[in-house]
Parts: structure tokens; sequence; C-alpha cells
């Protein structure tokens, strides 16, 4: 893991932002980067984007960095959504949500025509659920309900704790259950299927056919994945 490979795959895929843009902004450190260098484009070009972070804190520092930070109520229609990832499969699919924003993620990433990961190499995973829990955003009232049917998939789960041992509270009010599948997970597709139908659960990790392109920093180079048929 680079901060400099982060920081390179960030910067390259800011270069696909264009003037009168509606750019979505993602969560976590890598997406940390790429937002710091839309505020420099931003500033430095006069470039005038309308930016829909994807949490509070994104909003923060889009703000600091001087972006225009709006609403997906505002801006509905974004043109390209550029966020970090946990895993990415050969087929680009993804785990994300170590930085608890997986909810509002795929909201703004489905709103997006067009959606940019970025990230270094120790993000590439053979199977997804190898190296990342799946987080599982929960009501807090059906957590534990929603822990003992998760676990009737086959992983064992945890609810997050925060920094000071509290469990975390997400930006919707929320608790994430981190599911760790002790072999992967084997259908992706089918286990989100199962997942979505557990009351009480609002939001999962997997981002499965969301990915159009994922730039990799890989010891100071970037390399551009494009989803085939794209
Ligand atoms: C935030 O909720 C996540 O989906 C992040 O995109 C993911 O955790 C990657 O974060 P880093 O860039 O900090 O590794």
């Amino acid at each position: 893991m680079s901060d400099r490979d982060k920081e390179l795959a960030a910067r390259r895929a800011v270069e696909y932002v264009v003037d009168g843009m509606v750019v979505g902004l993602g969560t976590g450190s890598t997406a940390d980067f790429a937002i710091r260098a839309l505020g420099e484009r931003a500033r430095s070009e006069g470039l005038e984007v309308r930016c829909v972070p994807t949490s509070l804190a994104s909003a923060r520092l889009g703000e600091q960095v001087g972006l225009d930070i709006r609403s997906l109520e505002d801006c509905p229609a974004v043109d390209l959504t550029i966020d970090g990832a946990d895993e990415v499969d050969p087929g680009l699919d993804l785990i994300k949500g170590l930085g608890g924003a997986l909810l509002r993620e795929k909201i703004v990433a489905g709103a997006s025509g067009r959606v940019v990961i970025i990230v270094d190499a120790s993000k590439r995973v053979g199977r997804l659920g190898t190296r990342s829990p799946l987080p599982v955003e929960v009501v807090p009232f059906a957590w534990t309900l929603a822990r003992k049917r998760l676990m009737d998939l086959g992983p064992q789960v945890e609810r997050r704790p925060d920094p000071q041992g509290q469990p975390f509270v997400t930006d919707n009010g929320n608790f994430i259950l981190d599911c760790q599948f002790p072999e992967g997970i084997a259908d992706p597709a089918d286990t989100e299927r199962r997942i979505d139908g557990i009351p009480g659960v609002v939001g999962n990790g997997f981002f499965i056919g969301i990915a159009d392109t994922v730039v990799v920093g890989d010891d100071g180079r970037c390399r551009v994945l494009e989803r085939e048929g794209r």
C-alpha cells in the first residue's frame, strides 16, 4: 500500500474531469487525493464543476479545497464519479465500505454516467472477500437479527466499532456489520441478493457491474483497466 500510488491513480482519474461536469466525490484516503487534485485544477484552470459528495467527510474536504459542493437533490445526474475501493476483482467488481460510506457511495455511483475507481495495486484480488470483509449497513433496531441471518450465509460477522470502542455509526445513523468469509465469496451476485433480502439491511459493500474504469497506481506507474464492452 503506498500513498504515492494512490495519489498517482487519483491524479490520472481527475484528468477525466472537464469544465461544466457534475462530479461525484468518493470517500477514503485515495478519494481524498482526488478531491485535493480536483480543487487544484479548479483553482489553477478556472475549471467550473459542481460536486456531489458521498460522505460528510468528503463534503468537508471539498469545501476546504474550494469546490462547489451540492446535494444529490440539486444535481441528480452526475457525469463522473471518482471513488476508491477495498477490493477489485479481475472482472472489475468491487468490495467497498471500509470507510463506512458504502450506502451513499452506491447511490451516487448509480446516478453517474461513468464511475472511475482509483486504487493502489494491493487492492487487486483474484476473488472478492479474500482481503477485506464485506460491510453491510443495517438499521440499529434490526442489527442483532440481521447479524444472525448474515451468519446463516457462512461468514463471521462483527458489528464495527469506532476508535473509542463504541458502535460505529454511519452518516445515515446506521450500524455496519463486517462479514468475513473464510474462503472469499464464490458467487457475489447470489450472496448480494440473499443479503439484500434480510430485513433491516439498507446497503452492502458489493459493487457489481458498477465500475466502468479502474485506475491502478502500481509502483510509480498507472494502469488503466476498462470494463469489457464499455
Ligand atoms: C469508503 O466507504 C470506502 O468505500 C472507500 O472507498 C474504501 O474503503 C477505500 O478507502 P481507501 O482509499 O482509504 O483505502
